[in-house]
C-alpha cells in the first residue's frame, strides 16, 4: 500500500504522540518531556520517554523508539498500512480507498476476514465451555486440573462441541463462506465428507498474537485420545514459528526474564500462579524466529521444559537459537517433576521461585548433560568426556568468557584447570582455522559480506556524527567541507544524512518526526529514533570539544576513504585516496573560528 508522503505527514500531525501513548502507557510529565515505565521491556523505574515536541517516544532503557506510526506498530504488532489505518480512524481522515493494489486489497480483506472468524470462533467456544450443556465435561476436566475460572476467562479457553459441524452452522449463520472457513483451518471441506469441524470434542485454547488478537486453536482431548493436542495448521495469520504462546501477556510482565516452557498447560498453571512472564512454542520446536520475538522485550530466557529425554533435547536445541540470536539462556531444573504444571501443583509458587533462582547457565547445562552421558569410572570414558568438554568450552568465542566457563568447568567436574585450559587452546585453535577456512571456501557474496564488517566497526561513529548533526546544527557549516553524505556508509545512516544535509544547506530546521516518517519500516524506525534521541556527552571544555569532533570527522571520513581504495581499479584514484588519507590524519577542527 502507498500513500501519498502529504497523507501521511497529515495523520501524523492530526495524532498527537503524547495523545496516543497516554492511552495505552500511564505517562508523568517532567519538565517538557513525558516519562512512564517502558511497554517494550521489564522495568521498574521509568526510562520510557516521549516528547511532545519532537513527536517521537523513546526509551532510555530499551533504545526502543519512534514516531506515534511506530508506537502504534510495535505496541499492537500492526503493519504501517494497519496503524495508518488506525490512526486515521482516530483523527476522521477518510482514507482514499484507490491507494491500494486490487492484490494488497484482496488480501488485506482476506485477513481481516480471518481475523474476525477466529474471534466469533473464540466466542463461540467459550461461551460452549461457560454455558453449554456438554461444556460441563469441559468445565470438569479443567477444574479437575486445578485451572481456576479466572483463568478461564483470561486465556479465553473454550470448548468444541461433540457436533461434528456446529461450528460449521454457527460460522455459515454469520455469514462466511465455504472457502473462508476452509481458509481458516478451523473447517474441513471435502467432496465425501462434507463439511466439518476441525475440532470437536477438545478443551480449546485460543492462541494470541501479541496484539491480543486470536490467530488460531490448540485443542486437547479430556482424558486419553490420539492426538492429544490439534493445532490450527498455518493460515493467513497464524504462522508458528513467529508467534509464542502467552505472549500477548508475557510482554507486558515486569520480571526480568522470560521462562520459556513447552505446552499450553505449562504456560496457564505458570500464569495462574503468577508467573506472568511464560511463554511456550505452538506445538513445533522452538525457532529463530521466536528467539527474535523474545529479544524485542527481554535479554534473558529461563527454559522450562519437561524433564524427560524429549524436554533434555528439546533444551539442547533450544539453547544454540538463544545464544546465536543474542539471548542469554539458563535452564530450570524441574526433577522429580514432569513439567511445570506438575511442579506448580506439588511445590506451590514458593518452590518454582526457587527453582528460578538456581536455574543454571545454559552452558552449565550442556556440560552436565555431556557428563551424564559418559561412564564417569572408566578412565577411557572419562577422557573422552573431557575432550568433548573441551571442545564445546572452545567454541566460545570471547575469551573472557571462556576462560570464566573453564576454570568453573574444571572445578565443578573436578579436572585440573590448566590442563583442561591447554586442551581448549588446543581445540580452540583447530576451531578457529576451520571457520576462517570455512569463511575462505565461501562465495564471493559472502566474502563481501565479510568487507561489509568493516563498514560496521565504522558505524558508530556514523551514529555519532549524525546525532552531534542533530543536536548541534551549528557544526554543519565546519564538517560540511570534509564531510558528505555519501560518507555514510551505513545504508540507513547514508539516507538520514541526505535528508539531514539537505535540510541545513537550506538553513531548515531538522523536524524529527518529519524525517522518520520516510521510514516505515519498524526497524528502521526504531534505528533512526535512536539517533534522534542518543544522548551526546558535550564536553564543555571548547577545546575538549575540538578534539571529540575532530575524532568523530576523522574516523567516519577515514573509514569512507578506506572503504572506496578497497573498491577501487583506478590507480590514479588509489593515490589520490592515499593523499586525502594522509590530510585527514593530520585534521584539525575548530567550531569558533
Ligand atoms: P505435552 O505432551 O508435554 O503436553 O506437549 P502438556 O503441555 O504437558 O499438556 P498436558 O499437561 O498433558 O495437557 C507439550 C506441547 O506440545 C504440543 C502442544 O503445544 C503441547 O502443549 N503437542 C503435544 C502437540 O501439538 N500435539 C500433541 O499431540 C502433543
Ligand atoms: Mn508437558
Amino acid at each position: 500500500m502507498r500513500y501519498s508522503e502529504e497523507l501521511i505527514e497529515e495523520i501524523r500531525e492530526r495524532n498527537d504522540i503524547v495523545d496516543v501513548i497516554s492511552s495505552y502507557v500511564s505517562l508523568k510529565k517532567k519538565g517538557v518531556t513525558y516519562f512512564g515505565l517502558c511497554p517494550f521491556h521489564n522495568e521498574r523505574s521509568p526510562s520510557f520517554s516521549v516528547s511532545r515536541e519532537k513527536q517521537m517516544y523513546y526509551c532510555f532503557g530499551c533504545g526502543q523508539g519512534g514516531d506515534v506510526y511506530g508506537f502504534l506498530m510495535e505496541y499492537n504488532r500492526l503493519s504501517f498500512g494497519e496503524a495508518l489505518r488506525e490512526l486515521a480512524d482516530r483523527a476522521g481522515i477518510q482514507l482514499p480507498e484507490q491507494e491500494m493494489s486490487r492484490e494488497e486489497k484482496q488480501q488485506e480483506d482476506a485477513r481481516l476476514v480471518l481475523r474476525e472468524m477466529n474471534k466469533a470462533a473464540a466466542v463461540y467456544f467459550h461461551w460452549n465451555l461457560l454455558h453449554s450443556k456438554r461444556g460441563e465435561k469441559a468445565r470438569a476436566y479443567l477444574t479437575e486440573r486445578g485451572i481456576s475460572g479466572e483463568t478461564i476467562k483470561h486465556f479465553g479457553l473454550g470448548y468444541a462441541d461433540l457436533y461434528r459441524d456446529d461450528l460449521y452452522l454457527y460460522l455459515k449463520d454469520k455469514g462466511f463462506t465455504d472457502q473462508q472457513m476452509k481458509d481458516s483451518s478451523l473447517v474441513t471441506i471435502d467432496s465425501v465428507r462434507g463439511s466439518y469441524d476441525k475440532f470437536f470434542n477438545r478443551v480449546m485454547f485460543p492462541i494470541m498474537d501479541a496484539g491480543q488478537r486470536v490467530i488460531g486453536f490448540g485443542g486437547r482431548v479430556m482424558g486419553q485420545g490420539e492426538p492429544k493436542y490439534l493445532n490450527s495448521r498455518e493460515t493467513l495469520l497464524f504462522d508458528k514459528s513467529h508467534n509464542l504462546y502467552g505472549l500477548n501477556y508475557a510482554r507486558r510482565s515486569r520480571d526480568k526474564a522470560m521462562i520459556l516452557c513447552e505446552g499450553y498447560m505449562d504456560v496457564i498453571s505458570l500464569h495462574q500462579a503468577g508467573f506472568t512472564n511464560a511463554v511456550a512454542p505452538l506445538g513445533t520446536a522452538f525457532t529463530p524466529g521466536q528467539a527474535l520475538l523474545i529479544k524485542r522485550y527481554t535479554r534473558e530466557v529461563i527454559l522450562a521444559f519437561d524433564s524427560d529425554e524429549a524436554g533434555i533435547k528439546a533444551a539442547l536445541r533450544a539453547l544454540p537459537i538463544l545464544r546465536d540470536n543474542g539471548l542469554q539462556g539458563r535452564v530450570l531444573s524441574l526433577k522429580p517433576y514432569k513439567d511445570p504444571d506438575e511442579l506448580i501443583k506439588a511445590e506451590g509458587e514458593k518452590g518454582f521461585a526457587q527453582r528460578l533462582e538456581k536455574a543454571e547457565s545454559g552452558r552449565m547445562f550442556e556440560l552436565n548433560v555431556l557428563h551424564d552421558r559418559y561412564d564417569q569410572q572408566d578412565p577411557g570414558s572419562r577422557t573422552e568426556f573431557i575432550r568433548e568438554m573441551a571442545k564445546k568450552l572452545a567454541e566460545i568465542d570471547e575469551g573472557v568468557e571462556r576462560a570464566a566457563y573453564v576454570q568453573a568447568a574444571a572445578n565443578h567436574f573436578m579436572v585440573s584447570e590448566k590442563d583442561l585450559t591447554d586442551l581448549v587452546n588446543r581445540y580452540g585453535l583447530g576451531y578457529q582455522y576451520q571457520k576462517a577456512n570455512e569463511n575462505y571456501k565461501k562465495s564471493p557474496e559472502t566474502r563481501e559480506q565479510a568487507g561489509t564488517k568493516k563498514a560496521d566497526l565504522a558505524t558508530q561513529p556514523q551514529k555519532l556524527l549524525l546525532t552531534w548533526l542533530i543536536e548541534q546544527p551549528g557544526i554543519y557549516p565546519v564538517i560540511r567541507r570534509i564531510i558528505s553524505p555519501d560518507d555514510f556508509l551505513v545504508p540507513l545512516h547514508h539516507a538520514v544524512a541526505l535528508m539531514i544535509f539537505d535540510r541545513l544547506e537550506k538553513g531548515e530546521e531538522i523536524f524529527p518526526a518529519g524525517i522518520l516518517g520516510k521510514f516505515t519500516d519498524a526497524e528502521e524506525k526504531r534505528e533512526v529514533a535512536a539517533l534522534f534521541n542518543a544522548r551526546l556527552d558535550y564536553e564543555p571544555d571548547e577545546e575538549k570539544n575540538d578534539r571529540a569532533l575532530t575524532d568523530v570527522v576523522r574516523k567516519v571520513k577515514l573509514a569512507s576513504i578506506e572503504e572506496e581504495m578497497t573498491r577501487t581499479n583506478d590507480i590514479l584514484r588509489w593515490q589520490e585516496l592515499i593523499v586525502q588519507k594522509n590530510k585527514i590524519q593530520k585534521l584539525e577542527l575548530h567550531l569558533k573560528d
